[in-house]
């Protein structure tokens, strides 16, 4: 007879398979999945979420560092789980999340919450921010100029938050964290050295997986398949399978 374990294994591995056939572009999942586990560390001794609001309503709320501050509707601080062991970085505000001050809540987002949720974990479970906190007019790519003014809120984002892993998603997170300017295709695939104190000499090193940016993904679905094999790994290092 089945135990209960073999059973409930064997529901998750299936719950697996349907999640990132689903991200990989299946359309049609014919039940309703069983819950996900939960990876976000209990609240408790650290006061990471005070420590985050204290961050964002303090200085990157009423922020005028660079010019993008004259023409956000909001700034767009971070989303999730403020004790999350995975933390995704990318790259700036689109025009849903400068209306609504959300990251990832546009069409890109929609595609990065399948990719979460194919690994099992919940938007809740994660941390979520960007590397400038304001959008730049029409989306533009950031300019070096305003990635150095606003990372210094990244890097204090990712030293309360402590994550065990960071994804970057694109090239502009992988460069501003990596402190690097090769290509994404290229930095992707393996897991490189994160400093959170923004130096190589100094701290622990963080694990961080660059992949593609979802945007990307939208419109070069092709190259889906390397995405999950990256969010793999990232579950591998995190002890969720994959
Ligand atoms: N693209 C990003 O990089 N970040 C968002 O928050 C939305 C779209
Ligand atoms: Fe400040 Fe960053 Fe917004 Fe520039 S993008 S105004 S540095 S919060």
């Amino acid at each position: 007879m089945m135990s209960v374990m073999d059973r409930d294994s064997i529901l998750g591995a299936l719950a697996q398979q349907l999640e990132s056939d689903r991200f990989l572009g299946v359309r049609e999942v014919p039940f309703v999945l069983p819950a996900a586990p939960t990876i976000a560390a209990p609240e408790g001794s650290s006061d990471a979420a005070g420590a985050l609001a204290r961050l964002d309503d303090g200085q990157v709320k009423s922020c005028r560092k660079c010019a993008l501050c004259e023409a956000r509707t909001n700034t767009v601080f971070g989303s999730g789980s403020a004790t999350a062991r995975l933390a995704f970085v990318g790259e700036a505000p689109g025009f849903h999340e400068d209306q609504q001050g959300v990251p990832f809540v546009g069409k890109a987002g929609d595609l990065l919450t399948k990719m979460i949720v194919a690994m099992r974990l919940s938007r809740d479970d994660v941390y979520i921010c960007n590397v400038l906190k304001c959008r730049p007019p029409n989306n533009r790519d950031p300019g070096a100029d305003e990635v150095a003014a606003c990372s210094e809120y990244l890097f204090e984002q990712l030293s309360i938050v402590q994550p065990e892993v960071i994804v970057a998603l694109g090239a502009p997170a992988a460069r501003t964290l990596l402190q690097t300017s090769t290509s994404i295709g290229r930095l992707r695939g393996k897991f490189h050295d994160f400093f959170v104190s923004g130096s190589s000499t100094r701290g622990n090193a963080t694990p961080l997986m660059p992949t593609y940016h979802p945007a990307y993904l939208l419109r070069s679905p092709e190259e889906k398949s390397k995405a999950w094999a990256d969010l793999q790994m990232v579950m591998k290092r995190l002890g969720l399978g994959g």
